[in-house]
């Protein structure tokens, strides 16, 4: 639509789409962009860079935004924008422009970070301008013969490998259940096969890299675990979120492979690293997913909160198990190279047992500073 208002206004378009696993049709995209007016069309298959670059560090951030939302949206609006700043120096444009309202979270991640990292591009936002509802959009696009998809005509829908969003509409009223034709990747749970599923994760250095015991390439691990959870109705996420630009918003997410990943990196990690580096690791991931949900992606805090949280994270290595039935995730096992659990000394059948003048021992140098400060020693 921005395309045909731009032509229309005898601007030279050059429209670019970015693959990060929305499931894009190159061939329907290009001659919708050309029948729109694009003069050319460029289309860039991000998938893996994608994956490696954006979704992996969210893994190894267990980045859930306000306990819920992996940030599906939020990881894709950087590389998006680093591709379209170097098309747009190679075309030698003056302005790139973006399809987001003024309400939206996204818009903040496209102008923000494209302006960091070419300051010399204007960044234009014509749906901005417009200020029209979901329904003049529609219109706008009827009149001018360009098809808008059944689902978007209801809701306002993004996709990457990492997620599905869905808002607006009967969502728009929290207390309204989503209906069915909210959903698009995952089952309802409860028509969910009877049979749960075991599935086997392997990580390396914090991330998958194994399903079932086959290596697989990062986009193509996420894609089948998105059809494998989504099959069994995991990923559904309701939630009402706390905007960058200071309202909250109720979504819908379809994120099977993201919470299948997410579940089982947490659970490795529990496994694997000492009490104290989890308890410190929370707080930068935390941080970390807080820069990226609020369009910081380019801050430099992010990136040394990113090398500290992967380093961290190198020994995170081995396999979960995990059983898929009926919408819900369950770790039911897990196992490490390199683990600080011990059977030895956890064990409660043999192995080592403290006596009960270490267990003392133990326990009056842990309580004192408490017994002092409540006058019980001293
Ligand atoms: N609320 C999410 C975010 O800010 C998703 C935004 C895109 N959602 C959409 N339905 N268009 O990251």
């Amino acid at each position: 639509m921005a395309v045909k208002w731009f032509s229309e206004a005898g601007v030279e378009v050059v429209t670019l789409t970015v693959d990060v696993g929305q499931g894009a049709d190159e061939a329907e995209l290009r001659e919708r962009a050309v029948a729109a007016g694009a003069s050319r069309h460029v289309h860039v298959d991000a998938r893996r860079e994608f994956v490696e670059r954006f979704v992996w560090p969210a893994v190894r951030a267990n980045a859930l935004y306000e306990g819920k939302y992996p940030l599906s949206s939020a990881l894709s609006r950087p590389l998006i924008v680093e591709k379209l700043v170097e098309v747009a120096r190679e075309v030698g444009a003056d302005a790139v422009a973006h399809g987001c309202t003024a309400k939206g979270n996204d818009q903040v991640r496209f102008d923000l970070t494209a302006a960091a990292l070419a300051p010399e591009l204007k960044v234009l936002a014509p749906v901005r301008v417009w200020s029209w509802t979901r329904e003049e959009e529609v219109r706008y696009a009827e009149e001018r013969g360009i098809p808008v998809p059944r689902a978007h005509r209801r809701y306002s829908i993004d996709q990457n490998l990492w997620g599905r969003s869905v808002e607006g509409s009967e969502l728009e009223d929290p207390w309204t259940g989503p209906s069915p034709e909210a959903f698009e990747w995952t089952v309802d749970p409860e028509r969910a096969p009877d049979e749960p599923l075991e599935i086997t994760l392997g990580f390396e250095g914090g991330v998958p890299t194994s399903l079932n015991g086959e290596e697989m390439a990062p986009e193509d691990l996420v894609t089948r675990l998105n059809e494998l959870a989504g099959a069994h109705g995991v990923g559904r996420i309701d939630h009402v979120e706390s905007r960058v630009v200071g309202f909250k918003s109720r979504e819908v997410y379809e994120c099977p492979a993201a919470v299948t990943i997410l579940e089982a990196h947490l659970d490795l990690e529990k496994l694997v690293l000492t009490k104290e580096e989890l308890r410190f690791k929370s707080l930068a991931d935390g941080e970390w997913t807080r820069l990226v949900y609020e369009g910081l992606w380019a801050s430099p805090l992010r990136e040394s909160l990113e090398e500290f949280i992967a380093s961290l994270d190198r020994p995170v290595s081995g396999e979960v198990r995990l059983r898929l039935y009926k919408g819900s995730v369950a770790v039911v096992g897990r196992r490490a190279e390199r683990q600080s659990y011990s059977l030895e000394v956890a064990s409660y059948d043999e192995g080592w047992y403290p006596t009960d003048e270490q267990a003392r021992g133990f326990i009056s140098a842990w309580g004192l500073p408490t017994w002092l400060a409540r006058g019980a020693r001293g």
